[in-house]
């Protein structure tokens, strides 16, 4: 009964669903303290005090027809207009309230604007390592990832591939940054030479190429000199895709948007149909309450200083066993070489030790594995016996 199409896509759901029963299977039969789960990127840093808040506040003074009902599909306009006040007031963009639409979290703004964008036999290049989802939120639509290869000494974007590897099918180019799994940022200059090779092509192949950048991460980085430069600066035809899930630590909350740039090639054309995408995969509309609390946690973000202790402790304690990584500076991955080379045996071994990891062939990325630091920062220090024993065994 099962369409074929969805066969390759119940392996990829069946690894998933394995992750998390994996840690639940392990923390039954040893106990949670012994098992060290660093296989997901589920916040556990609380949500700032102003989430509480703002719930609250909705609770106590909206008349709960209007906060419980239908919005209308873009989300309510008093919620559109303050998140292109906040992001003309953060970056002096210049959006309106009609290039916002709000969205159950960053998912759900890639699957629509995907199938804004996608035809059958079209083309999405991304830059290994890349989320998992991609590939198969764009073969809902028929189009297909081309995958430029990853520079393993930097995890920076490899500029020369992506000029060959991008084509006359190529509808856009797809960033992460601050990055998962690698928390790599990308400078200025990079996004600077992106959008020269995106304009060189767009001319070369006579229609527009989006950029589209998947931002879940943009306020989770930890050192002061590093800045995450807004992408939208460096080529007009972007589309933003936020999520507050990491941000305010709400991500089973579902709420995030898709911001269009304002100006953009066939912008007016672009935000209907994300519209229409919105009522057609049966969203109707983002979360109403959540909607509204959004609006009001703008200025807020978790405290980014928990990640930034883990981060640190972990990256001391792994370097002095002797794993190699690119240090990251933002989102709370840690991708590290994995000892021998083989990621998913790597995966089995630290499985074996309790250790629980991502490999990296999951990401487009083989030989690496994603430690996930959205932990207790007791469980990185309880965890490091663990990971010394697998990398004896795997070294
Ligand atoms: C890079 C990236 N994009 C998108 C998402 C989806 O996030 P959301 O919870 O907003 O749907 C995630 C979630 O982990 C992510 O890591």
């Amino acid at each position: 009964m099962i369409a074929d199409k969805m066969k390759p896509v119940l392996v990829g759901a069946a690894a998933i669903a394995r992750m998390f029963a994996e840690g639940d299977e392990q923390r039954k039969e040893f106990g949670a303290d012994n098992v060290f789960d660093f296989s997901i990127g589920n916040p556990n840093v609380p949500a700032p005090p102003e989430v509480d808040t703002a719930i609250r506040h909705e609770l106590d003074t909206e008349d709960p027809v209007f906060l419980h009902g239908y919005t209308p599909t873009a989300g309510y306009t008093d919620v559109r207009e303050a998140v292109a006040a906040h992001l003309n007031n953060e970056f002096g963009a210049g959006y309106q309230m009609k290039d916002i639409i709000m969205t159950p979290g960053a998912g759900a703004a890639l699957v629509a604007t995907f199938y804004t964008l996608l035809d059958p036999g079209d083309d999405i290049l991304v830059f290994a390592p890349y989320f998992l989802a991609y590939g198969n939120y764009a073969g809902m639509f028929g189009g297909r990832l081309t995958v430029v290869p990853p520079d393993t000494d930097t995890f920076q974007p490899d500029l020369s591939k992506m000029e060959e590897l991008i084509g006359p099918r190529t509808k856009a180019v797809l960033i992460n940054s601050p990055n998962n799994p690698s928390g790599v940022v990308y400078s200025a200059e990079t996004l600077t030479a992106i959008a020269a090779v995106m304009e060189k092509k767009q001319k070369e192949f006579g229609h527009t190429i989006a950029l589209i950048s998947d931002e879940p991460y943009r306020e989770l980085v930890y050192d002061a000199d590093v800045e995450v430069p807004f992408v939208p600066d460096f080529y007009k035809n972007t589309i933003v895709e936020y999520s507050f899930s990491k941000t305010l630590s709400l991500p089973g909350d579902r709420i995030g948007y898709i911001a269009f740039t304002h100006g953009m090639d066939e912008e007016d054309d672009l935000i209907a149909a994300a519209g229409a995408a919105i009522v057609n995969m049966g969203i109707t509309n983002a979360p109403s309450l959540t909607q509204r609390v959004a609006a009001q946690c703008l200025d807020f973000k978790v405290d980014v200083g928990i990640y930034k202790k883990n981060r640190d402790e972990l990256m001391k304690g792994l370097s002095e066993i002797g794993y190699d990584f690119a240090e990251p500076q933002g989102a709370f991955y840690l991708f590290i070489k994995t000892p021998g080379g083989d990621d998913k045996k790597f995966c089995e071994v630290a499985s074996k030790h309790h250790v629980l990891v991502s490999a990296g062939s999951s990401f487009g990325c083989p030989g690496y594995a994603r430690v996930s630091y959205c932990v207790a920062y007791d469980t990185i220090v309880r965890s490091m016996p663990a990971f010394r024993k697998i990398w004896d065994e795997m070294a």
